[in-house]
């Protein structure tokens, strides 16, 4: 098929052919600089598998770059104008041809891992992926000659490859969820491994999935924030199971200095996951501590221990503030709704709230004696907040019985005056007789 557009036809060879990149005399290709460009304007021409790829490139970040066919795929692009395949695609002018899948991370790394070349176009990006990338799972196998593991075409595309933070890339964060979906939530293609294709699914519902997802929240991880851009894991990072402290520094220290830190190295659970799960992360309730049917400390703890007590007691002290919490607000949305001024209460309110907050991060130590000065400290606050709001509505019965007393005072008076002016009014009517007379 040949190509639709006649207008793109003239813009896109015009864009292909003609931008003049600076760079590339010093770089590897000196060739490719001449205006016209063989690879370009016969493949334009071809069928559609073939021209597929020159329209493809029009947005591509190398084209941007003044990059063209041949500083990928080699050859003479000042070669074969006249028609002649074989003259550009020429071995002996370095022509590679298309790599195998194996070949594709030595293919890109050729440029990406050079860092003098690379620096020459944008000194700020890393030129780490290809090392990385070998420390992965994906790389470790391909190396191994498994082929259906994702190489880097599989994640940004072969031709029309975008920059990283372009919003249209597949590797965007918020695009990147179905960009590993393709393979992992494809069960028939993923049968051969011995993993679950949930991931994905269970992302999407998870408080990290709903947070990017539905409500843009790049804060939140994607699934190259948790695995890697490339590697196994992200910098600095041993591996993907201390990755949550990254953001989670509260909670990661507060783990740290728990007992459950040795406990669980000692048995190989990871230190998050082992109760928050890893894609399908929820919004926590309080009920996971405590002894009832939803505590995830009865997993691994008994009735009789020091462990069960410590669950016990950390659920009631945070129980016993939200409850307060929710008395005082309720209290003091009563007050306000009827007009009073309850500024101050509603600010102890939300201190209250700021000790509950802390409480369930604090929970992580395991120890009971910082959560019950911490939630101590925070029923003082919403008990304070209680008090005001009693003292509010207190002072709107006094408000509304000193109006009922002052009312009828003013009846009083009225019925008063009323008589008094009927008294003057009957005086001056006699005076006026009396005048008559
Ligand atoms: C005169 C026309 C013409 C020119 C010039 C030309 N090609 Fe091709 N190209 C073809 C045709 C026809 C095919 C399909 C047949 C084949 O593989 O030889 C092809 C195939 C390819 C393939 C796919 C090969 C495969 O194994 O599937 C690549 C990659 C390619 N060309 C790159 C280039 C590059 C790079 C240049 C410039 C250096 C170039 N071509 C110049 C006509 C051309
Ligand atoms: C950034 C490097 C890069 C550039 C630039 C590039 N290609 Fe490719 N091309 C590849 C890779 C990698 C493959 C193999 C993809 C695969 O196996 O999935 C490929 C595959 C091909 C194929 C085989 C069919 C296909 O689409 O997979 C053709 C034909 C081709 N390229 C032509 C071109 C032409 C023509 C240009 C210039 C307009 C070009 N390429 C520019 C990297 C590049
Ligand atoms: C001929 C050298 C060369 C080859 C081969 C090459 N690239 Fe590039 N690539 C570049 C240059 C130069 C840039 C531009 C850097 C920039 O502007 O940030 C670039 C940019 C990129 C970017 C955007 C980086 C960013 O800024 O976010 C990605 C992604 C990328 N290349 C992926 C690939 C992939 C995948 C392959 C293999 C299919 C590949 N490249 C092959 C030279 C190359
Ligand atoms: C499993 C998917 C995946 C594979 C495979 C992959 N990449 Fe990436 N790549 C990403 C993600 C995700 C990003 C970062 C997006 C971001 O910055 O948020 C990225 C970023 C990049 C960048 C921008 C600079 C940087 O490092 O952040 C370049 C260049 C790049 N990749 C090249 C490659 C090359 C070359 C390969 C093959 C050796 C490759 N990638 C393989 C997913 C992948
Ligand atoms: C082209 C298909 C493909 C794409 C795209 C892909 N993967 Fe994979 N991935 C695989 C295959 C196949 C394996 C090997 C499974 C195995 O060894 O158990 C794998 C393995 C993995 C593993 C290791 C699983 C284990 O065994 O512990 C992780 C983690 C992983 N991929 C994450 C990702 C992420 C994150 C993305 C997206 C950024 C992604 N993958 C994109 C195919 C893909
Ligand atoms: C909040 C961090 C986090 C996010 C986000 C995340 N993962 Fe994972 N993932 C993990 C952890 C932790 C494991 C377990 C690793 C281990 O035990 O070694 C895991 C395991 C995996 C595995 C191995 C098989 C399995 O299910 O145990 C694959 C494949 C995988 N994740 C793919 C993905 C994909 C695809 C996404 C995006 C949809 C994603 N992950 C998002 C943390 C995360
Ligand atoms: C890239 C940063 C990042 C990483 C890595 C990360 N998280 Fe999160 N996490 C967030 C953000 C941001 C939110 C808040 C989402 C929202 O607004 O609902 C969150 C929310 C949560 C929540 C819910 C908190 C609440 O009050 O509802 C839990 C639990 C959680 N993460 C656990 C984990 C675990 C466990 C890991 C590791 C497996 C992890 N996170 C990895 C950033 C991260
Ligand atoms: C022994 C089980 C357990 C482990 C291990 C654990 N958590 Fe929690 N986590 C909980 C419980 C229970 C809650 C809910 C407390 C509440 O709401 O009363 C919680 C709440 C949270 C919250 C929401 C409250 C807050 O702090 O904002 C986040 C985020 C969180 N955990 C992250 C982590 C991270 C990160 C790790 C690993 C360092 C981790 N958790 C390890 C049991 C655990
Ligand atoms: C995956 C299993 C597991 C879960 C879930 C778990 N723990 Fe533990 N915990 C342990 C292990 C193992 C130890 C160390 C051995 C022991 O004392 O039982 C431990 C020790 C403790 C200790 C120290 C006990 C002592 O005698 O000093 C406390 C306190 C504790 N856990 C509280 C909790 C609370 C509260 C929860 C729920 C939020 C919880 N644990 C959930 C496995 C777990």
């Amino acid at each position: 098929m040949r190509w639709k557009h006649p207008f793109l036809m003239m813009i896109v060879p015009a864009m292909l052919l003609g931008v003049a990149n600076p760079i590339r005399s010093q770089s590897q290709n000196p060739v490719s600089q001449e205006p016209r460009n063989s690879c370009v304007s016969c493949h334009l021409e071809e069928e559609e598998e073939l021209a597929e790829p020159v329209k493809a490139m029009e947005n591509d970040i190398h084209t941007k770059n003044g990059l063209s066919c041949a500083d990928c795929h080699g050859g003479d692009p000042t070669a074969g104008l006249d028609g002649d395949p074989d003259a550009a695609m020429d071995p002996t002018k370095g022509y590679i041809g298309v790599p195998d899948r194996t070949e594709i991370p030595q293919f890109c790394g050729r440029c990406h891992s050079d860092p003098e070349y690379m620096r020459q176009y944008n000194p700020r990006l890393p030129t780490d992926q290809l090392d990385r990338y070998k420390t992965s799972i994906h790389g470790k196998r391909l190396a191994g000659g498994d082929e259906k593991v994702a190489t880097c075409v599989d994640c940004h595309g072969t031709h029309g490859i975008l920059k990283a933070n372009d919003s249209r890339s597949p590797v965007y964060a918020t695009n990147v969820p179905q960009t590993c979906a393709r393979c992992h939530a494809d069960e028939e293609y993923m049968a051969d491994y011995d993993i679950p294709t949930d991931q994905v699914e269970e992302y999407e519902k998870s408080v990290h999935g709903q947070a990017l997802l539905k409500r843009g929240d790049t804060a939140a991880p994607a699934c190259n924030d948790c695995h890697g851009n490339h590697g196994a894991a992200p910098p600095a990072v041993p591996s993907v199971v201390y990755v949550c402290g990254q953001c989670h520094v509260n909670n990661s220290e507060m783990f740290q200095e728990s007992p459950h830190k040795d406990a669980f190295a000692e048995e190989d659970l990871p230190e998050c996951e082992t109760c928050h799960g890893n894609h399908g992360i929820e919004h926590p309730k309080d009920e996971m501590l405590g002894v009832g049917p939803e505590s995830i400390c009865l997993e691994c703890h008994d009735e009789g221990e020091k462990a069960y007590e410590v669950a016990a007691k950390m659920y009631v002290d945070i129980d016993s503030l939200k409850t307060a919490i929710f008395r005082a607000d309720s209290l003091v949305k009563v007050a306000e709704t009827a007009g009073m001024e309850v500024v101050d209460a509603k600010f102890s309110i939300s201190d209250a709230r700021q000790f509950l907050i802390k409480s369930r991060t604090i929970i992580h130590k395991l120890s009971v004696e910082e959560l019950e000065k911490l939630s101590k400290e925070g029923m003082k606050k919403a008990m304070e907040a209680y008090a005001m709001g009693i003292a509010a509505l207190e002072e709107l019965q006094f408000r509304r019985k000193g109006l009922a007393i002052s009312t009828i005072f003013i009846i009083i008076l009225a019925i008063g005056l009323y008589f008094k002016i009927r008294e003057v009014d009957k005086k001056t009517q006699f005076q006026e007789l009396d005048l008559g007379n």
